[in-house]
């Protein structure tokens, strides 16, 4: 019993090194024998492949029209100020400004408005101030600015507004709205010093 398990063992691992052996091919450019071909070769269609199903023979078809990808909320405004009034009024902050959102508004910020806006939103950015970028970026932490609602600042981030361009291929849904209330920070910091420094309020 015990050798007739060992001659076994022996021979399996004889008929193992020949199927090793003979799936191997001297040239290299070909698979040799695939050994269990089943998960080699897919019976689906690939993504790129001939497809005789279909007229133009495209296995990768195009999404039915009005199609949004999945998590995508659509984006019905257009780049005029009625609009960004009909946004303002519409759209509503889907977060609170709690301390991980401001963070993450915060480095947003950092990233794509702070080179005209400035770190306080005073419109001192480095670009405008060396000269590279001529056009003087609106004071975002000044009174005008803290009279939009949300979601007319959520508009102009997305679709710009006068000669600031749009950020909405840039920086994704959820940011833009988190980048809203971390500019209500800046805004609300404004206030606050224009309330403590002598001579410093304004309305
Ligand atoms: C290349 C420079 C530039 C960048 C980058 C930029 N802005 Fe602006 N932004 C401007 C200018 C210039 C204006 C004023 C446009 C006008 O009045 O025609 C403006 C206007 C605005 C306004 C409108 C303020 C109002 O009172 O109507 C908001 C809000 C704003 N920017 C926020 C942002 C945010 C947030 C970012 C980052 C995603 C950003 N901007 C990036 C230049 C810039």
């Amino acid at each position: 019993m015990h050798t007739a398990r060992r001659i076994s063992v022996k021979i399996l691992i004889l008929l193992f090194t020949g199927a090793i052996l003979w799936s191997c091919d001297r040239q290299k450019s070909t698979r040799g024998y695939d050994f269990i071909p089943d998960m080699v070769y897919s019976r689906a269609y690939d993504t790129y492949s001939k497809n005789p199903n279909f007229k133009d023979s495209m296995t990768m078809r195009v999404p039915v029209n009005g199609t949004v990808p999945r998590g995508f909320t659509p984006f019905r405004y257009t780049i005029d100020s009625a609009s960004r009034k009909k946004a303002g009024l519409e759209l509503v902050n889907p977060f609170l400004p709690t301390e991980e959102v401001l963070e993450r508004g915060k480095l947003i910020f950092t990233t794509f408005c702070i080179g005209c806006h400035g770190a306080s939103g005073k419109g001192d950015g480095q670009l405008y101030i060396s000269g590279l970028y001529p056009l003087k970026p609106r004071e975002i932490s000044g009174v005008p600015t803290s009279k939009l609602t949300d979601g007319e600042i959520f508009h102009t981030i997305t679709l710009g507004f006068g000669s600031m361009m749009a950020h909405g291929a840039q920086v994704r849904t959820e940011d833009r709205w988190k980048l809203v209330l971390y500019v209500r920070e800046l805004q609300k910091e404004a206030q606050l010093a224009r309330d403590t420094i002598p001579g410093g309020k304004t309305k």
